[in-house]
């Protein structure tokens, strides 16, 4: 049944993309990826994969440029080796949260991204929790968005918490409408932050919360931990509001600078995030940070998109 699909990785997330491979019940095909040393990313896909239906698990993560360059020109090698299909799963989007010209004389790099990866030759784009659903425009071909929120839901369901006692946040309005399937799911009360930016430095703060949060217990749901900011500012606010206990529930975890020193210190008791990004193993150290596995559901999406199913499945 699955005689052409084949499964290929750059070196983003080689871990996940095992994984994926396992579930999904066969190995990663062969090709070798890296850099000359005059900084030349290379490609050479060492199976045959003349008329096969090829998925390219690369998430465009941290070096995102040379995550970002991998992807391509595997795209091109798979291309011009007569491919019948690329799909590329990309889990997480680097760029995505340069998706709209708000200020003067900006780019709008995730739509650029998606021409790239259009003008490459990829056929379809698996995601996993875009910044912004609108992004999925940016491009002329299927874009499949998964959801991390089942995986959470599982998680936290896991934990016996009474429902009468969580009140699900979102860090702000833009992020109000995946908080507020989160509550839905588990039948629970919502809480909004009202988060402003200060600069273009990603600073933010948070001026008030809008909802119900004294002798709750906080889940935090966003999309992306970056610096931390964003999360801790809203937890800072909630424990000031007489919160409980504090949840971060947050799809990728890209903990960048002294983003887990900070978690540390804050009043977050746990934050749960995905391996759609590798973490580093001092990360891995920080006993607030569990990583929760997306890989079983890559792996159903690309049997189901290779079968030509629905995905619907996939969002319940
Ligand atoms: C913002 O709109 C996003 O959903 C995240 O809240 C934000 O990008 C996280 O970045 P940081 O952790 O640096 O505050």
């Amino acid at each position: 049944m699955f005689s052409k699909l084949k499964l290929f990785t750059g070196n983003a997330n080689v871990a996940l993309a095992t994984e994926v491979a396992a579930f999904a019940g066969i190995p990663l095909s062969d090709a070798d990826v890296f850099k000359f040393s005059n900084d030349d990313t290379f490609v050479k896909i060492n199976d045959n994969v003349r008329g096969s239906d090829v998925f390219i698990i690369q998430p465009t993560c941290y070096p995102v440029n040379d995550n970002m360059m991998e992807l391509l020109i595997m795209i091109d090698a798979l291309r011009r080796a007569s491919a019948s299909r690329i799909n590329c799963v990309i889990p997480y989007y680097g760029y995505a949260r340069s998706d709209k010209k708000d200020q003067p004389r900006v780019p709008i790099t995730a739509k650029l991204v998606a021409d790239l990866i259009t003008v490459a030759g990829a056929d379809r784009v698996i995601t996993v929790d875009l910044h912004a659903d609108q992004i999925q425009g940016f491009f002329n071909l299927p874009v499949d968005n998964l959801f991390s929120l089942p995986i959470f839901i599982r998680h936290i369901k896991s934990l016996g918490l009474d429902v009468n006692d969580i009140v699900v946040v979102s860090p702000d309005s833009g992020g109000a409408n995946r908080a507020r399937q989160f509550a839905k799911r588990l039948n629970c009360a919502l809480a909004i932050g009202d988060k402003r930016r200060i600069g273009n430095n990603n600073n933010s703060e948070v001026l008030h919360i809008i909802g119900e949060v004294k002798d709750k217990i906080a889940i935090i749901f966003d999309d992306i931990i970056d610096t931390g900011g964003s999360m801790i500012q809203i937890a800072g606010k909630l424990k000031s509001e007489g919160t409980k206990h504090i949840y971060a529930c947050c799809a990728h975890g890209v903990l960048s600078n002294n983003a887990v020193e900070k978690l540390e210190k804050s009043p977050i008791d746990k934050l749960f995030i995905t391996n759609t990004i590798p973490l580093s193993e001092e990360k891995k150290g920080c006993d607030k940070v569990v990583q929760l596995s997306i890989a079983e559901l890559l792996s159903l999406a690309i049997k189901k998109v290779h079968l030509e199913e629905s995905l619907s499945i996939l969002f319940k």
